[in-house]
């Protein structure tokens, strides 16, 4: 058994202890709250299907009190969804949450999401009440939201600056209240790694009935931490992952989806963890979603970008071509991509030789000398080498002409 192979071996073996962690997608409710990422009821219910058959658990298909459309849009996809439990945002009020009711009465299952500041930030700045007055107004919302769905969410909004000891009475009081799934929300993308695995350690030791509910992660990307504090929360004990497809959100965005999805399953025995994604379907939600919104995927996005399993430089090709675990960690074909071997300026001889033959041309050393000659010359000169220009050049056509 080769090195790789026994690594492979002991990654599935370990994989079998993990547990299971539930992704929740709010692409539909905060990744549409960003700027130029907004979608109507038909585009909603699109992805919905392609969420649904991507395999996540909840859907936050929107927020009822905003608008007409996305309380429409909210109705549709809770009566269209068979499998996900279809959840509506609510403020801790009581017009929200009974619009949050009405658009998730066709649901199979259905959760209402209620969220209200907690950081001392916020309650003076934000709410002008008092912690007392914090906790009343969340357990209030969170009896009224039982009332009316089946399950309730609550997140502490910037939960992250919240004084720890003040968290803990909150999620005491929101877990009394009838709340099953407690977030804490990093919604300004403040913390780092370490930081997000000692809270969520501390809230499962100290929150009464712990065990009895879900703890939850919503990180935002404000410094480029969201899918590295997700992953760290799970580490500490969260079982469900609230992300978006491509990362989108609020600012810098959400943790992304297939980034948090992708790094559970391909660093299987550290985090010992599963998820219900259909890993092959990422890449088309993604395109999806790119799609509907008119927003294309930037080209270096981990996972689903064009440049994620793309090889351009001549080392990188040779070793890819003499095995794919030299420069790809993941299989492309697993999140629904492929892998291609670009050929430009960077590239080498074997590359060329390889697409030369693929394109049904014979060439002897010395004829593929003067083609790698003319090809580096035109690389220079052209950001990308078609298949054409090649073509043309093994032909002894100037491909220019
Ligand atoms: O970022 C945030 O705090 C939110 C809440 C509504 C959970 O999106
Ligand atoms: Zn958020």
């Amino acid at each position: 058994m080769t090195a790789a192979e026994q690594n492979q071996a002991t990654e599935s073996a370990e994989s079998d202890v993990g547990g299971r962690v539930k992704i929740f997608d709010t692409t539909l409710r905060d990744g549409e709250q960003a700027p130029g990422f907004s979608m109507d009821r038909r585009a909603k219910l699109r992805m919905a299907h392609a969420l649904e058959d991507l395999g996540v658990d909840i859907i936050e298909a929107g927020f009822p009190q905003a608008s007409p459309d996305d309380f429409a849009a909210v109705s549709e996809i809770a009566r269209a969804l068979r499998q996900p439990t279809v959840c509506a945002l609510a403020r801790c009020q009581d017009g929200d949450i009974d619009s949050a009711g009405r658009a998730l009465e066709p649901a199979q299952r259905s959760r209402i999401h209620l969220f209200l500041s907690t950081s001392p930030l916020h309650r003076e700045h934000k709410l002008g009440k008092s912690k007392n007055e914090v906790i009343d107004i969340a357990v209030n919302a969170i009896r009224r939201a039982a009332s009316v769905c089946h399950e309730v969410e609550f997140s502490a909004e910037d939960a992250l600056r919240t004084e720890p000891d003040f968290l803990v009475e909150v999620f005491n009081a929101a877990i009394e209240a009838g709340a099953t799934t407690l977030n804490a929300p990093d919604t300004v993308g403040y913390v780092t790694p370490f930081e997000i695995f000692d809270l969520f350690t501390y809230l499962r030791k100290n929150v009464r009935g712990a065990e009895r509910v879900v703890f939850s992660s919503h990180c935002h990307d404000d410094l480029g931490m969201a899918v590295a504090n997700s992953l760290a929360a799970i580490s500490a004990g969260a079982r469900q992952v609230e992300c978006t497809i491509n990362g989108i959100g609020e600012r810098a965005g959400n943790a992304a989806l297939e980034e948090v999805v992708m790094a559970l399953h391909t660093r299987a025995p550290h985090f010992r963890m599963d998820t219900g994604i259909v890993t092959r379907n990422l890449y088309p939600t993604s395109r999806l979603l790119a799609q509907v919104t008119g927003q294309p995927v930037p080209r270096n996005k981990a996972i689903v970008g064009d440049n994620a399993f793309a090889h351009e430089s001549g080392i990188h090709q040779h070793g890819m071509m003499k095995h794919r675990g030299t420069y790809e960690i993941m299989r492309p074909e697993d999140v629904g991509a492929t892998t291609s071997l670009v050929l430009g300026k960077h590239s080498g001889r074997h590359a060329l030789r390889q697409r030369v033959t693929d394109l049904g041309h014979t060439l002897d050393e010395t004829a593929l000398d003067v083609v790698f000659e003319r090809f580096k010359a035109l690389a220079d000169r052209k950001r990308t080498v078609t298949d054409e220009d090649i073509d043309a050049l093994a032909s002894g056509v100037d491909p220019e002409h």
